[in-house]
């Protein structure tokens, strides 16, 4: 039933203006506004939080079937959810869930999570935005960059360094609201895919966040950003999947319709091969996804499952998509089939929350550590 919900929403409201909104690198607001109302903004909340208090098994479900269709506005879901809502309902006091979780879950407004920087995005714990404590407020002042949902987000959870002798340590999570003084949005990014989604740098200067916005302990905040980007990678994991699913489901409908050499393409070895191969390559990501969301839902460890899930399903989805637009020919360099934005939206899979190299830090960590 949620697979079929998010599947018509997809069709109905997402892929209608998909070209447009990519070209001209347009937010897809209403859909976020009416994924709001679907209860898709806040999905594992607690109803009395104002989420859909549903597991994430249906979570990945939906964050499929909406990338395949349009990646941008997945993204935001993810981000939403995974990072903002989560965050803030498992590490967050009661304050500030009543203040920022109950309105986020609903979709009223929407959230981002701030962890990058110029010359920290893999090598997370070299933060060089600082957060000073000065009593009953923190002093922030810094750059983030390739922030989603910079522009348009209400709520943005910040990571900064408080105490930097204290390295890692030292980091908090803090909760800065737009409008802040001294809190500037820079200047939107200009992206190879999911060009639809609002990417920017912010800028802070001399923000006072009042200590109340502290999320956790003082000096929980690079632990806050792991713990959270764990459940982080299962989201993309779904969304690399969707784009490898959208990519294959086309490919298999138009390799029935083209004709060449006398009969469908698909009656040619050449493509249906490669056709079995993609099938084979998305259902075995799609399992590795689903366990890592079962492991989740079961209260297991999913550090391990997440990052492989993130890994796989972002490779496949890099390479579906261009045996999608190979299919295609030349309709697959074109817009109008839309293959050629799902293989440009796939690449960033293989780069946020957390590079393929970073999943395999964390895996063969795990691997090796027992
Ligand atoms: N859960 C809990 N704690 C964790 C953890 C996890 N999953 N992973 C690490 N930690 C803890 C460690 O236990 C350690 O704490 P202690 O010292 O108390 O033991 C601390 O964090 C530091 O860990 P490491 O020593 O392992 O740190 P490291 O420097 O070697 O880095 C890393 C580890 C995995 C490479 C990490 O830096 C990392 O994940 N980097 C990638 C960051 C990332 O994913 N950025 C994405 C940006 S957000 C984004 O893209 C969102 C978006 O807009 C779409």
């Amino acid at each position: 039933m949620i697979q079929q919900a998010a599947r018509d929403f997809a069709q109905q409201e997402l892929l209608p203006g998909v070209i447009e909104r990519d070209e001209e690198q347009r937010f897809p607001a209403e859909a976020v506004r009416k994924m709001g109302e679907l209860g898709f903004m806040g999905m594992m909340v607690d109803p009395k939080y104002g989420g859909s208090g549903m597991d994430t098994l249906s979570y990945v479900i939906v964050m499929e079937e909406l990338s395949k269709i349009d990646a941008s506005a997945s993204v935001v879901v993810s981000v939403n959810n995974s990072l903002v809502c989560w965050g803030l309902e498992t590490f967050g006091t009661e304050e500030q869930k009543q203040k920022y979780l109950t309105r986020l879950a609903t979709g009223e407004i929407i959230g981002a999570f701030c962890l990058s920087e110029p010359e920290a995005g893999s090598d997370a714990t070299s933060q060089k935005t600082t957060a000073i404590d000065k009593g009953d407020h923190y002093l922030l002042n810094g750059t983030k960059n390739w922030i989603t949902n910079g522009g348009t987000a209400d709520v943005y959870l910040v990571m900064a360094q408080t105490d930097a002798d204290k390295g890692h340590k030292g980091i908090n999570a803090l909760i800065v609201e737009k409008g802040m003084p001294g809190f500037e949005i820079g200047p939107k990014e200009n992206k190879l895919g999911i060009r639809g989604s609002d990417t920017h740098s912010l800028q802070f200067n001399d923000v006072k966040v009042p200590k109340e916005n502290r999320i956790g302990e003082d000096g929980f905040g690079f632990k806050f950003a792991m713990k959270t980007l764990a459940g982080g990678r299962i989201g993309i994991a779904a969304q690399a999947l969707g784009i490898a699913a959208g990519a294959y489901e086309l490919s298999l409908k138009y390799s029935k319709e083209r004709k060449a050499f006398g009969k469908e393409i698909s009656r040619h070895q050449a493509i249906a091969f490669k056709l079995a191969d993609m099938h084979t390559r998305i259902e075995a990501a799609r399992h590795l996804v689903y366990k890592s969301a079962w492991d989740k839902d079961q209260g297991n460890n999913y550090d391990l499952s997440g990052a492989m899930a993130k890994l796989y399903a972002s490779e496949v989805a890099m390479w579906a998509s261009v045996e999608a637009v190979q299919i295609h020919g030349g309709n697959g360099y074109v817009k109008e089939y839309h293959v050629e934005r799902l293989m440009r939206d796939a690449k960033i899979t293989q780069i946020y929350e957390g590079t393929s190299e970073i999943q395999k830090i964390v895996i063969s960590r795990s691997v090796l550590s027992n």
